[in-house]
């Protein structure tokens, strides 16, 4: 394909060896990082699409939440770097920043928060949701089944061309996560449910939601409460992933956004996606002891076995995930303000990393850790149980996928999304009555 400038608008060419034509395909710039080609007519003109299985480079949207340039290992919040909010900022006024698109300022960050935590209770019926579950049902199969059944009871926000619906679904399910998320776990250990505290933190309240019992006063530790919120803000949002693309698709058909949550859910829980934060912590207890770190990474490189090193690579990220050199430093923190020295799985963790690091396999295919590399270790030296940890990831992630689902349904440019294919299979032929068919 040939660039060219035709006036101020940048086009490329594209040569049909076949029939000999050529076609211009208008080039746009965006605000930073890769430009795109714009291919909307291409079927009109030239009567070919375009074959991309896993979007590897194609861009399904415009957006202006989440940049990520995966070769520098770069995370921008609409352009705060993910470390300096990790830093500085705490979940709550992240959640405003990735809605609204800038930092509040105090008067607006009080009133966010305010409306935020007076929506984190549940109507006392769907609390009844859980008892049809098993005990040991798996949380995520929990939160896909009750957010998708919160639509039943909000009536009031479903008219996804009503901002103030738009606003009022988005605040209360950001808000309901954590309730909903404790909740599932509290059920699986059939203690009674602990309902949210209007008087602590978004991150404080989750945890005294999922450890405090009615039978005593529960403090819940600062530190664990920091390192919480610091978390929910390395997974507050990523670009067009798995789960979000998953939720803008299902948003494209004018779904309602408790539906559209509950499609993200279901997505998310994918060990390739969120569901690695939960395969890391079993791979690591597979895997057991330094010394069989070299058979696993061995595995790990054999086409013919599928076992992967999970919390490793990544679509985007060709070198360190930012999020992941948080989390190796926050999971420090946590294990020293626990006391806990010399944690094995932490310790098996750093060597695994380390030897992989320095192996050809995985420095020729720029696999590095991941977000979900070290999530479990610090998850699980919290108390949490391993069943839990995409949970987590689904309650963070919730203000990614509303702030998308609001940018898309707000864009006049949407369309229900309804890719095409390349179809290979069998050309048209005639109706076999069953007595002429051949046995196989
Ligand atoms: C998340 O997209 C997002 O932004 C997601 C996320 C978010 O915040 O929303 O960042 C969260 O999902 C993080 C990723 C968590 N998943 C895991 O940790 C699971 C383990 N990782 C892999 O499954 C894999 O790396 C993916 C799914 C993350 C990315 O897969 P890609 O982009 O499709 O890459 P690929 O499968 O084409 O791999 C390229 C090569 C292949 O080898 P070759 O065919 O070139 O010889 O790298 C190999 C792969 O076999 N490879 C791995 C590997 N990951 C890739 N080999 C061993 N172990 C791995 N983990």
């Amino acid at each position: 394909m040939a660039e060219a400038k035709k006036g101020n608008q940048q086009t490329v060419t594209l040569l049909d060896n076949e029939s000999g034509k050529k076609y211009d395909l208008p080039v746009i710039p965006g605000s930073t990082g890769p430009k795109v080609i714009d291919v909307r007519r291409l079927y009109g003109d030239t009567g070919y699409f375009t074959y991309d299985p896993g979007f590897t480079s194609t861009g399904s949207c415009e957006s202006a939440i989440t940049y990520i340039d995966g070769d520098e290992g770069i995370l921008l919040y609409r352009g705060y770097r993910i470390q300096d909010l990790a830093e500085h900022s705490d979940y709550m006024e992240t959640c405003y920043l990735l809605l609204n698109g800038d930092l509040p300022n105090t008067e607006q960050k009080t009133k966010f928060v305010h409306d935020v935590t007076y929506h984190t209770m549940l109507q006392e019926q769907i609390n009844s949701f859980y008892s049809g579950f098993r005990r040991d049902s798996h949380p995520m199969a929990v939160m896909c089944g009750v957010v998708g059944g919160l639509a039943a009871f909000y009536h009031d926000s479903l008219d996804i061309t009503n901002a103030r619906h738009r606003e009022i679904a988005s605040y209360r399910l950001i808000a309901k996560m954590p309730t909903i998320a404790a909740q599932a776990y509290k059920y699986s250990v059939g203690q009674p449910f602990v309902y949210p505290q209007n008087d602590l933190g978004f991150a404080e309240n989750f945890l005294h939601m999922m450890f405090a019992t009615p039978a005593e006063k529960y403090k819940v530790s600062p530190t664990m409460a920091k390192a919480m919120d610091r978390i929910l803000i390395l997974h507050a949002d990523h670009e067009q992933n798995a789960s979000t693309s998953t939720v803008r698709l299902a948003g494209s058909s004018g779904a309602n956004p408790f539906a559209c949550i509950a499609a993200g859910i279901a997505s998310l829980w994918g060990p390739a996606h969120g569901g690695a934060n939960e395969a890391v912590l079993d791979m690591l207890n597979q895997i057991g002891d330094k010394k069989n770190i070299n058979e696993y990474i061995k595995k790990a490189k054999d086409k013919d076995d599928s076992f992967r090193l999970m919390g490793f690579g990544h679509r985007v990220y060709k070198n360190f995930d930012p999020r992941a050199k948080v989390m190796q430093q926050t999971c420090h923190e946590v294990l020293g303000e626990l006391g806990i020295k010399n944690e094995p799985l932490l310790e098996l963790a750093m060597e695994l990393e380390r030897i992989a690091l320095e192996d050809d396999y995985f420095v020729e295919r720029k696999l590095y850790p991941n977000v979900d590399f070290y999530s479990g270790i610090i998850f699980r030296a919290m108390g949490i149980p391993t069943s839990m940890f995409t949970a987590l990831f689904a309650v963070a992630r919730t203000v990614g996928w509303i702030s998308q689902w609001n940018e898309m349904i707000e864009d006049p440019q949407m369309k229900i999304g309804r890719p095409r294919q390349l179809y290979t299979g069998a050309t048209e032929r005639d109706y076999v009555p069953e007595a002429k068919r051949k046995a196989k």
